[in-house]
């Protein structure tokens, strides 16, 4: 059919959206530790932050806690995407527990710079958003180096030893946008400040990011699909409006979609946060339709085409019993 047909109604369909490699990694690192080990299998923290995705696991015999000391001694545990602190690892060795790390390479890249700048004794702010749990994991590689800097007022805060020596690193799911306003910020107040050796924020952060742009302000209304505490869903919806788009809202599915919401609207954008399985967009898609909406047209601004090993830990038990 034509797209949108005579009620000249539309659908613009980001791409990229949806999964990223760290969390298709890290779900897979689950599904296949349940088929290799047999469950219970213990993830500390969300595997990753999407509410289908933790449900559908926890059906299959995952346990969800919060920290470690609630796994039984000896018992696996697989630690999420989003990192943890060195303490935690020990923690768990500590409780003879057989851990998993379903850490994303890129998470682990920033903690390894972490590590790189604490040890040559330089300051290091971590632009984040405070409480997140890659941020508390990143922090606690060097947590008498590292200050947090979240909102703009936390510029005026930092207090540096030697303002020749301060570097800025960041949370991986965070707005491009923002982010470089708080580094000028910061580097008004110390014009010495080093960059990362390279972008903290993840490709596929900000492929998602400049995807809601191109599509945004032809939209009347965005739907970005994708968990409350997910740091990039949440950055789609402030991109998008940002970008033009007249109204955005982010939903972790279709039957959360108020009606009103499309009053008046003809063209609905529709993408979805690292973390969402593409069946949730899909239903969306056919949400729209049977409320009059045509097929989707895809707007693509970037092919993704990387993939990342699944953890050592696991590829080793794997080979031993294919
Ligand atoms: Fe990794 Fe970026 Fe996804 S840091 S988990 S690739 S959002």
């Amino acid at each position: 059919p034509t797209p949108g047909g005579a009620s000249g109604k539309r659908v613009l369909l980001a791409k990229p959206r949806g999964y990223c490699a760290g969390v298709d990694r890290a779900v897979d690192t689950v599904e296949r530790a349940l088929e290799t080990y047999g469950p219970p299998v213990y993830v500390r923290k969300e595997i990753v932050h999407n509410q289908h995705v933790v449900q559908t696991l926890e059906k299959r015999g995952v346990i969800f806690v919060e920290e470690t000391d609630e796994v039984p001694e000896g018992a696996l545990v697989v630690f999420s995407a989003h990192g943890v602190s060195p303490a935690v690892h020990e923690e768990a060795n500590r409780r003879n527990l057989r851990t998993i790390d379903a850490t994303c390479p890129l998470v682990t890249k920033v903690h390894k710079e972490v590590n790189r700048f604490a040890k040559q004794d330089y300051d290091i702010l971590l632009i984040g958003h405070e409480g997140h749990e890659e941020v508390e994991g990143t922090s606690g590689e060097a947590p008498d180096r590292v200050q947090l800097v979240d909102k703009a007022s936390d510029v005026d805060k930092v207090e540096v030893r030697d303002p020749s020596k301060v570097v800025w690193l960041s949370q991986t799911t965070l707005s491009v946008d923002e982010t470089m306003e708080r580094v000028d910020q910061l580097q008004e107040r110390f014009p010495d400040l080093q960059a990362p050796p390279s972008d903290d924020i993840c490709y596929a952060t900000s492929n998602r990011q400049v995807a809601v742009k191109a599509m945004a302000a032809e939209c009347d209304l965005v739907l970005v699909v994708g968990s409350q505490n997910s740091s990039n869903s949440k950055r789609l919806v402030e991109v998008a409006l940002q970008a033009g788009a007249t109204s955005a809202h982010l939903i972790d599915y279709a039957d959360h979609i108020d009606e009103s919401w499309l009053d008046g609207v003809t063209t609905v954008g529709v993408t979805s946060g690292a973390s969402v399985p593409d069946v949730l967009v899909l239903q969306v898609l056919d949400y729209l339709q049977e409320r009059g909406w045509g097929e989707a047209e895809e707007i693509t601004t970037a092919n993704e085409k990387i993939s990342f090993a699944l953890p050592r830990e696991l590829r080793k038990d794997l080979s031993d019993n294919p």
